[in-house]
């Protein structure tokens, strides 16, 4: 893999269980669209897979579809080959990939892609770049699935706790806020406390950069690759799948 400087270093640690709750609460919404995708037209590719979550959902709802996961950061990358070794079922169909999703090698056709939580990462011209690669990987029918979480325009984010989770003795705490840094762009700052009773065992604060994208925006920066936006499921679950546009 290239040289690749993970954002997630320290935090990949906790990503997995925390993020367990947007899955809880939007997998059924994934699940609906994927079931819309074709069959037996290349993998579904992961992108930013994390821990596999959602690896794990797309290979149980298409039982014969082969995934591509593809991860770089280290610690979020051992959950995820540790979640696809456990299952024999997903063992045999899920490759891993380390690579970050411009170095990685597409294969030249593909059932579609879902990019869950990921999007923020990837700057304008880094989007670009992505929907110049995939537009003709898109197999007819097959579509990007991906959610544009808020704020969609830059704006201050209230410090809130996102995720509480109780591990044996231990509780895990994750707060979030975030400030407009650029025209396009917030700044996170993410907190990791790590308590048993009264006792901070351990605290990791980590800085964020992220991309906000509107639909409007998202709408017209893929049309030029002759790709349009189609919202899917309940309007909290912020979904769009991005489906070649035949009439061009
Ligand atoms: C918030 S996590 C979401 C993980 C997973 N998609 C989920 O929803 O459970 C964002 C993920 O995107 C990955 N990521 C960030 N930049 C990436 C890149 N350039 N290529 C591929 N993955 C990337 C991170 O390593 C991380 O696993």
């Amino acid at each position: 893999m290239a040289e690749y400087d993970d954002p997630y270093d320290r935090s990949g640690q906790f990503i997995d269980p925390m993020i367990a709750g947007w899955w809880e609460q939007h997998g059924a919404a994934v699940a609906d669209a994927l079931r819309e995708l074709p069959a037996d037209t290349g993998p579904v590719v992961d992108a930013g897979a994390g821990g596999g979550l959602g690896t794990r959902l797309i290979a149980r709802t298409l039982p014969n579809s082969r995934v591509l996961a593809i991860e770089p950061s280290l610690p979020l990358r051992s959950v995820l080959l540790s979640r696809v070794f456990e299952d024999p079922d997903l063992r045999a169909r899920v490759t891993v990939d380390d690579d970050d999703l411009f170095s990685a090698r597409l294969p030249n056709r593909i059932s579609g892609l879902v990019a869950a939580n990921l999007i923020g990462h990837f700057s304008p011209h880094e989007r670009d770049r992505l929907w110049e690669e995939l537009a003709p990987r898109l197999a007819p029918e097959a579509f990007i699935l991906l959610n544009l979480p808020a704020p969609v325009e830059p704006e201050r984010v209230e410090r809130t706790r996102m995720a509480e989770l109780h591990i044996g003795k231990r509780s895990y705490v994750g707060r979030a806020g975030a400030e407009p840094t650029g025209p396009e762009q917030i700044s996170w700052l993410m907190t990791y406390e790590v308590h048993e009773g009264d006792r901070l065992i351990s605290r990791d604060d980590v800085r964020h950069t992220w991309w906000t994208i509107s639909e409007q925006a998202l709408r017209a920066e893929t049309a030029p690759h002759g790709l349009r936006v189609v919202p899917h499921g309940p309007p909290e679950a912020e979904l769009f799948k991005i489906l070649r546009d035949e009439k061009k």
